[in-house]
């Protein structure tokens, strides 16, 4: 069993660097994409307040052949969209311009895919490869408005440096 419980009284930043040593005890040594994605959804989860939904979307081939898109991968919340053009929606615009979105408000986002009506704030960051190419985007929503700062995209974004050769 891993308990990776954090301290409710932990600061932000303590959050942060505790998630990620946790994340790092889990993926290292482990070649299983797919593995270190769905434990690293469940920290996500286990380790952030005010979450609907955490979770990877992977680039990935597009079904018809030709450009690649973005693939559910794992996560922790309810099913949600499987595919996800570059470009479209928060996730789309995170993989094209490989930066990080902090949207405070997902219904002022042009082209924001609901897929869970509840989320109200979105973190989304690009996870990039060695080249400098995406690899996959971490996503987070939230049922509260403007529940991500420049805190949480500063945390992920070392998460996703992390995972960069790990899944
Ligand atoms: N809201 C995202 C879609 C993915 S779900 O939030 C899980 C977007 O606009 O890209």
């Amino acid at each position: 069993m891993y308990d990776f419980k954090p301290d409710a009284a932990l600061d932000r930043e303590e959050l942060y660097r505790e998630l990620i040593a946790a994340a790092d005890a889990l993926t290292a040594g482990e070649p299983d994409g797919v593995a270190n994605m769905a434990n690293v959804a469940a920290l996500l989860w286990e380790f952030l307040p005010d979450l609907n939904w955490a979770g990877f979307y992977r680039v990935a081939p597009a079904k018809a052949g030709g450009a690649e898109e973005l693939v559910l991968g794992p996560f922790v919340g309810r099913p949600a969209c499987i595919r996800i053009p570059f470009g479209k929606g928060v996730c789309g615009v995170a993989a094209e311009s490989r930066a990080t979105q902090l949207v405070v408000d997902v219904h002022a986002f042009p082209g924001h895919i609901a897929c869970d009506a509840a989320s109200q704030s979105e973190l989304v960051v690009p996870v990039l490869g060695d080249d400098g190419a995406v690899i996959a985007v971490i996503d987070l929503d939230s049922p509260s408005p403007a529940r991500f700062t420049e805190a949480d995209a500063k945390g992920i974004e070392s998460l996703a440096h992390l995972l960069a050769d790990r899944i």
